[in-house]
């Protein structure tokens, strides 16, 4: 029979991986980082689905549209320049995705970073937080 502490553990195992992908991020409590996942979810949904595909498989990405999951490109990039990719205030030549300035402020897009992020394996999550850490 399982013991009530046994039980208990498992829980934190369930939930850690979602803090576990976001160790750069002020969630000072798991309820704050679900809130902030489900924000980002909402808006990953609304606004980048249509072009960036499923999230977490990439499905039903447009050709041209890096997937967001460990097997694009996004993970190089440090949160400070995938803001600017997204809000538009970094161009880059040949850019066609629209730039969200004026819809979307820097925490959506953090929010929207965050729910991409429970899509990468742990390699990719540990090493994007790496690149985050040394472009401060
Ligand atoms: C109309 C289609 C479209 C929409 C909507 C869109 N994107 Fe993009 N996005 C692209 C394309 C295409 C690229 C590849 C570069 C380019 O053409 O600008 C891209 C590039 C990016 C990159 C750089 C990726 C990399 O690997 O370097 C990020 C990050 C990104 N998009 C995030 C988002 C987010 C977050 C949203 C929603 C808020 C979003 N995009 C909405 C089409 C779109």
């Amino acid at each position: 029979m399982r013991s009530p502490r046994a039980a208990s553990r498992s829980v934190v195992r369930v939930q850690q991986p979602y803090c576990w992908v976001l160790p750069n991020w002020d969630c000072d409590s798991i309820l704050k980082c679900f809130a902030q996942l489900e924000r980002g979810h909402d808006i990953y949904d609304q606004s980048c689905q249509q072009c960036h595909g499923d999230a977490a498989t990439g499905e039903g990405a447009l050709p041209g549209a890096p997937v967001p999951n460990s097997a694009g490109h996004t993970w190089h990039h440090a949160d400070s320049q995938l803001v600017d990719i997204v809000l538009g205030r970094l161009e880059y030549p040949g850019r066609t995705m629209p730039p969200f300035e004026s819809s979307m402020t820097e925490t959506d897009v953090m929010d929207v970073l965050a729910y991409i992020k429970i899509g990468l394996g742990h390699a990719q999550a540990e090493a994007q937080a790496t690149v985050t850490t040394n472009s401060r």
